[in-house]
């Protein structure tokens, strides 16, 4: 496994009596990771609206709406009405929505319970969701999605003002555009560059819609790796999500430091028969498949240089340097996920801990909800 930390985290204090594996959230960090990032957007002078995917957990959100969060962001109509329900009423579901079929009604009924935004970049799924709100008391907001380099989904800037002119005829209101910088992920240098590509899209974007004739208000931005720098006209939100637990691989490209991990999968070593490794209970039904034979499949802190170097469906191979001691059978150690957000989805409950101390768990409420 390459090592490409500049520093490593240290082993994080578990509690005692844990049935493996477990997705442990120490309280003391996420608060601090959500006063942190809530300090930052302030100090910028924008809101904070916190992208949910990454914990799907009510108790998290109330977390980041009582620390200053204007709102959340959701990924899914799924999502969004799972923290409805809980009682969040500013839900932007960032994302170009189809409101098509039994997904039309979901919509509709959201929009008809709380504060609803969402996310725009094509005729047709204006057409959709036009219907779906059709005759609704209010019209339905919705920001219209422009690609800024990510080349995922959204209109080019240039092309903002066309689509919500269309959109406003059909009698939804457009308000404002959204871009998501994914390619500021790729490197420590990628992104302060992916920054600027995404305040400058949407500049262009706002230069659009008001060419097209609208009074657009809101120009939200991503991420967290990118949420250092784009905290700067025209943009009024920013929309990060990983910055509550941070991972691996927001450690690689600088956007956290070793203290700011969140959350670690506690495993057990079940096996010690093959000389120079451990077998751990967290594979890929654990962890996911992020990673790769050069950068791993998750750290192990206990470990000098300890990464799993390969995973089966329940089974973590953990390489230990010959001249390093070995966990015995029956430990537990503490892996930190190259990529958080899947691994969250694939837990019924964090447990929340402060270090050795068991506070509480808190359910994955909006686990599953993928559509
Ligand atoms: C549209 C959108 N907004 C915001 C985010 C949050 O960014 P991050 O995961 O870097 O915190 C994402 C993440 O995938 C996203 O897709």
């Amino acid at each position: 496994v390459t090592e490409t930390l500049l520093e490593r985290p240290a082993a994080p204090l578990l509690p005692s009596d844990l049935d493996t594996p477990a997705a442990l959230i120490d309280l003391e960090v996420v608060r601090a990771n959500i006063t942190a990032m809530q300090r930052l957007a302030s100090a910028a002078g924008v809101r904070l609206r916190p992208h949910v995917k990454t914990h799907k957990s009510v108790e998290i959100g109330r977390l980041q709406l009582a620390a200053g969060a204007s709102g959340i962001t959701a990924g899914t109509v799924g999502e969004a009405e799972v923290f409805a329900k809980a009682g969040f009423d500013d839900i932007f579901i960032a994302y170009p929505v189809w409101a098509g079929g039994p997904r039309g009604r979901r919509v509709r009924a959201l929009h008809e319970a709380i504060r609803l935004r969402v996310g725009l970049d094509g005729a047709r799924a204006a057409d959709a969701l036009a219907t779906a709100v059709a005759g609704t008391r209010r019209p339905l907001e919705v920001l219209i999605e422009v690609d800024c380099g990510a080349g995922r989904s959204g209109v080019r800037p240039a092309d903002a003002g066309d689509l919500a002119r269309y959109a406003a005829t059909l009698g939804l209101l457009p308000i404002g555009a959204f871009t998501y910088p994914g390619h500021g992920d790729a490197s420590r240098d990628a992104r302060e560059p992916a920054s600027r590509d995404e305040v400058h899209a949407l500049e262009m974007a706002l230069a659009s819609l008001r060419a097209a004739g609208l009074t657009p208000t809101v120009a939200s931005a991503g991420s967290t790796p990118t949420a250092a720098f784009s905290g700067r006209p025209p943009v009024t939100e920013l929309r990060p999500g990983e910055y509550v637990f941070n991972d691996v691989g927001k450690l690689r490209i600088g956007a956290c430091g070793p203290g700011d991990l969140g959350l670690f999968v506690a495993s057990t070593v079940v096996s010690d028969a093959v000389p120079d490794q451990v077998i751990v209970d967290a594979g890929t039904k654990t962890l996911g498949r992020e990673g790769s034979e050069t950068l791993g499949y998750g750290l192990v802190p206990a470990v000098r240089g300890g990464f799993l170097r390969r995973l089966n469906e329940y089974h973590g191979y953990l390489s230990v340097d010959r001249a390093e001691p070995r966990p015995k059978v029956g430990d537990v150690v503490a892996i930190a996920p190259n990529h958080v957000c899947p691994v969250v989805n694939l837990f019924d409950e964090l447990i929340v801990h402060e270090g050795r101390q068991l506070l509480d768990r808190w359910p994955v409420d909006a686990r599953g909800h993928l559509g």
